[in-house]
Order: C-alpha cells, then sequence, then structure tokens
C-alpha cells in the first residue's frame, strides 16, 4: 500500500502506520526512509505501507524530499512517469495535491525539460494546471493499475484554519487555542476552493475512489497541531509573546482527525 502527494497525505500515512503498528511486535515491522520514499514493513505479513513525496504528482521544482520550500513553484507537464516508475506494482494506492498549487490565480507549466538552457514556462489558471495533473494521475492509473485486484484513492483537499473571522473568531485570530470545533454544518473556508474540488469531481472517474474529506475536516479548527510541532529555527521573543504567528494551522495533530480519514478509507476498501 501507497500514499502518493504532499505532507498532508504523510499526515495520513503516518496515522495509518500508528494504527497498525501497537499490534505488531517489535521483532517483526521496520521503518525506513529512502530519499522521496518511507517504507513501514509488516514483515509477518509481507505487507509494506508506503509514503512517497511528490506534492504535485508531476515532476517540479519542488520534489526534493527534504529541501523544497520553494515559493515560485514549477510544474512540469507530461512528466508523471517521473514519480509515476516508483509507484509500480502497489496493490493499493492513495493519492493526493493541493495545497502546494495554491500560490495564486496563476500558475507556471512547464513544456520541455528543467533541464533546458532556455526553459519554456507558460502561466495558466491554476484550475488549468490542477486539471492537467490530475488527468496525468487518472492516465497513470488506467496504464498501471489493474482495476480486478487493486484499488486506488484520491483523498480531497485538506482544509486549513488561519482565518478566525470566517467562524466569526477576532481578524488576528486563527487555530491557536481552539479547543471547539466550529458548529456551523454549513461552515465553508476560502482557503478551500470550491472550483478546484470541482475540476477533482469532474476529472476523477472510475477506478478512482474519492475519498471525500474535506467537508467533515473544515469544522476542525481545535484539531491542528498548532504551536504543539517540531519548530526547525528556534523561536524570536515576539513570536513567543503571540503564539498565534507561528501556530501551524495547516497540519492535523496524530491521534486525530486524520485516523478518522483511515476509518472512511478502511469501509470503502473493504466495503466498497
Ligand atoms: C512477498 O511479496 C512479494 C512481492 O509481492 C512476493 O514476490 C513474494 O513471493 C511474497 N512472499 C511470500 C512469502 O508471500
Ligand atoms: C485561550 O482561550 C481562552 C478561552 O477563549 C482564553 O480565556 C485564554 O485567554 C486564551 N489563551 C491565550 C493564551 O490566548
Ligand atoms: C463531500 O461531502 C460533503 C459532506 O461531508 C458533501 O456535502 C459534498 O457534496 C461532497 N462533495 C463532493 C464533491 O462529493
Amino acid at each position: 500500500m501507497m500514499y502518493v502527494g504532499d505532507s498532508l497525505n504523510r499526515g495520513q500515512y503516518v496515522s495509518m502506520v500508528c494504527l497498525l503498528h501497537s499490534l505488531i511486535p517489535h521483532h517483526a515491522k521496520s521503518m525506513e526512509t529512502f530519499g522521496s520514499l518511507t517504507v513501514f514493513t509488516a514483515k509477518d505479513y509481507n505487507a509494506t505501507i508506503e509514503f512517497y513525496w511528490a506534492p504535485f504528482l508531476l515532476e517540479s521544482n519542488s520534489d526534493d524530499a527534504v529541501i523544497h520550500r520553494i515559493t515560485d513553484r514549477v510544474v512540469r507537464k507530461g512528466s508523471i512517469n517521473k514519480h509515476g516508475k516508483h509507484w509500480e506494482g502497489v496493490d493499493i494506492i492513495v493519492f493526493n495535491t493541493y495545497l502546494w498549487w495554491m500560490t495564486g490565480s496563476d500558475f507556471k507549466i512547464l513544456h520541455g525539460s528543467f533541464d533546458d538552457e532556455v526553459k519554456d514556462i507558460v502561466q495558466v489558471p491554476t484550475e488549468d494546471a490542477y486539471r492537467m495533473a490530475m488527468k496525468s494521475m487518472v492516465k497513470w492509473v488506467e496504464k498501471n493499475m489493474d482495476p480486478e485486484r487493486t484499488r486506488v484513492f484520491f483523498t480531497s483537499m485538506s482544509p486549513s484554519h488561519f482565518k478566525g473571522i470566517e467562524w466569526g473568531g477576532k481578524p488576528n485570530e486563527n487555530c491557536y487555542n481552539q479547543t471547539k470545533p466550529i458548529e456551523d454544518p454549513n461552515y465553508w473556508g476560502s482557503d478551500s476552493s470550491k472550483s478546484i474540488m470541482r475540476v477533482t469531481r469532474d476529472v476523477l472517474k472510475f477506478p478512482v475512489t474519492f475519498l471525500n474529506i474535506t467537508q467533515l475536516s473544515l469544522y476542525r479548527k481545535d484539531a491542528h497541531t498548532s504551536i504543539y510541532k517540531k519548530q526547525w529555527n528556534p523561536l524570536t521573543p515576539q513570536q513567543l509573546a503571540n503564539p498565534n504567528t507561528y501556530a501551524d494551522c495547516t497540519h492535523w495533530c496524530l491521534p486525530g482527525l486524520q485516523d478518522t480519514w483511515n476509518h472512511l478509507l478502511f469501509v470503502k476498501l473493504f466495503y466498497p
């Protein structure tokens, strides 16, 4: 089984490993990382659960598994096999891709190669760039996954909670110090693009199973890692005085919400 995508999909992967590993004795499991690939092995079951870093699914300038804090993002058209060759042979694959596309209304697409001296880069509406990637993914699935004996999932967008004003909070409020979910059943946040969700729905077809986790996660402003995450740089006194300036309102605590995503996956896998 392999999860392919960005750090949110990595979170779901880690959730799955945590759900399983307590049932497996120490000598019968291992976890190793090889560049973009992390592999959890359940030895007695001859099974692996893996995560492969590809935040756009296609080749991009953000593909380094460690150094990928790039704001000027470029994705190469027609490049799914660059990563796809590392997914061949899996029985269950779980894709996601969303957040990395959200840098503005347009997105840069490379025609040709990243090695070209003069790069042919065109700027297109983000929805068009995203649709191109989704279609590539579906084509890869049709070519490489046998619907008789494999399963393919796509996890919908994971919402962020940076804009407290959208749920009736103060202007500078975000997920920091939130201890209750949003109660409005119709709540939707502007960080979750409905037009991208529409593209996803339009492009996905059998045999890809859509894991629709967006609405149920939108309520959970209380479930993010917030200030309780590893800090890569020491915090400044100014930050420490205002914890909402460094709260992570994108990723999720574990155990937590993403276990629910995997419960949903479990149901769709075994009771299709
Ligand atoms: C373990 O899985 C591999 C890859 O699917 C397969 O080639 C091998 O025969 C399996 N071994 C056992 C003991 O089932
Ligand atoms: C956290 O929220 C509670 C309840 O809304 C409030 O009383 C408290 O002052 C907040 N704490 C911080 C550190 O902002
Ligand atoms: C996703 O699920 C929500 C309910 O949680 C539903 O309202 C919405 O229509 C679904 N969206 C899609 C695209 O299926």
